[in-house]
């Protein structure tokens, strides 16, 4: 590829349409891409291989001869600024990769996250409780979909909620866009001084807590297995994972159901149907719209297209959640969908460790809201909800309910 044809490619990444939270991609962006596999300008120079379709983006993201190291020379970058840390396996690949993911695997599997469903009913009811003190109207992004995520991983963690302000401003600065490279690199630093200090004071501790930090200072830095700076590190990667994804999908996920009355209501008279549900809003709202960047680490074919040793792909999951071949009809949303094989969460080894988690919470937050809350409507006309549309997860900024 040329410099003169890298010019008229299309500008990654694209922008998410102004008007309508639940429309992931503007007509005119629809239009500019080429084919299932096509080529993008990044706006840090070059071009990187935008892929689309539901089993390409998987073959993708399950081949090891991709890698998710941002530092390598060449990285295709959709950002001048892309945040990474020591410890943040979600940047390694390989063996380092797993290390340290599986220290994690057990404690986020669905059988543990079960276990810990009557604590999340404790935080999801005593936010309800907030917003029923506080309305109507009352703002559900920052008494329901922001404090429900936070408690929880805090919990998780043994991170003093009361500290909750801080790190929510600084994973807001991290995931959030607009925000100026040195800010972005400031937030990171702040939270990973932060989690330093609980660190060495829960390493002081005799007896330690059943948190997860604790946990893990016992059993892996204890025994010479990993570095306090790593472990710091995964706890700044699980703060921001656990905050603000599940926050905007409770957020998105309440506008949407207030949007389709008749689907909330079959849900309101029957609970169970809300597991199925979830998947869907997953596929229809993916937040992570931006696409998840690989490189690959030697030649190797992706839906029939040779992609180069050092060239970049941008595996796109929102057109993939609505790839037609996979999902028909994919434009509507439908609660009774088989949606379970989206990939909101991404896919292979990278695949979102707190899955389990973020379905159960999405799950019984929703559940109680509407249960809670029966006539809960909208403040504001739908059109007037504020988003975040440069935000690396895209969501709503506040979201006024009445009832
Ligand atoms: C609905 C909410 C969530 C969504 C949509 C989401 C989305 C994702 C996606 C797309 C990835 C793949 C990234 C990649 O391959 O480059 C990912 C990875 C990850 N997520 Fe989530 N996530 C959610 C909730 C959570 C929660 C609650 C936690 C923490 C408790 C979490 C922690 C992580 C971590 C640590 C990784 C990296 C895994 C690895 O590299 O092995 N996420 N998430």
């Amino acid at each position: 590829v040329t410099d003169v044809s890298i010019e008229s490619l299309p500008l990654f990444p694209f922008r998410n349409p102004a008007h309508n939270p639940f429309s992931i991609l503007d007509d005119r962006d629809l239009q500019s891409i080429e084919g299932p596999i096509s080529r993008v300008r990044l706006p840090t120079g070059g071009w990187a291989w935008l892929v689309t379709r539901l089993p390409d983006v998987k073959a993708a993201l399950r081949s090891d001869a991709f890698s998710a190291d941002v530092n390598r020379p060449g990285f295709p970058l959709a950002r001048p600024y892309v945040p990474t840390a020591r410890g943040w396996f979600i940047r390694m690949d390989g063996d380092e990769h797993l290390r340290l993911r599986r220290m994690f695997t057990a404690q986020f599997m669905t059988k543990n996250i079960r276990r810990i469903e009557p604590m999340l009913t404790e935080i999801v009811d005593g936010a309800l409780d907030a917003v029923a003190a506080a309305g109507p109207p009352a703002d559900l992004v920052a008494l329901f979909a922001l404090p429900i995520p936070s408690l929880t991983i805090c919990r998780m963690l043994g991170v003093p909620y009361k500290d909750h302000a801080f790190f929510q401003e600084c994973s807001g600065r991290i995931v959030g866009t607009g925000e100026e490279p040195e800010d972005m690199m400031a937030a990171v630093a702040e939270l990973t001084d932060y989690l330093a200090a609980l660190i060495e004071t829960r390493r002081a501790e005799k007896p330690r807590g059943d948190d997860l930090l604790s946990q893990l200072i016992t059993e892996q830095i204890d025994t010479g297995e990993l570095e306090p700076e790593d472990l710091t590190g995964m706890a700044v990667l699980l703060l921001i994972g656990g905050h603000e994804t599940t926050a905007n999908m409770l957020s998105m996920s309440t506008l949407l159901l207030l949007q389709h009355p008749e689907k909330l209501e079959a849900l309101r008279a029957n609970p169970s149907l809300m597991e199925n549900t979830v998947e869907e809003l997953l596929r229809y709202t993916t937040i992570v719209r931006e696409g998840l960047a690989r490189q690959a680490v030697r030649d190797v074919e992706v839906g029939g297209q040779l992609i180069r040793e050092g060239e970049g792909v941008m595996t796109m999951l929102s057109l993939a959640n609505y790839d037609e071949s996979a999902f028909a009809d994919a434009d509507t949303f439908d609660p009774y969908r088989q949606a379970h094989q989206h990939v909101a969460f991404g896919f292979g080894v990278h695949q979102c460790i707190g899955q389990p988690l973020a379905r159960a919470e999405m799950r019984i937050a929703l559940n109680r809201l509407f249960a809670r809350f029966p006539t809960l409507r909208l403040a504001v006309p739908a059109a007037d909800v504020p988003t975040r549309p440069d935000a690396l997860a895209y969501g709503l900024t506040s979201l006024p309910v009445s009832w």
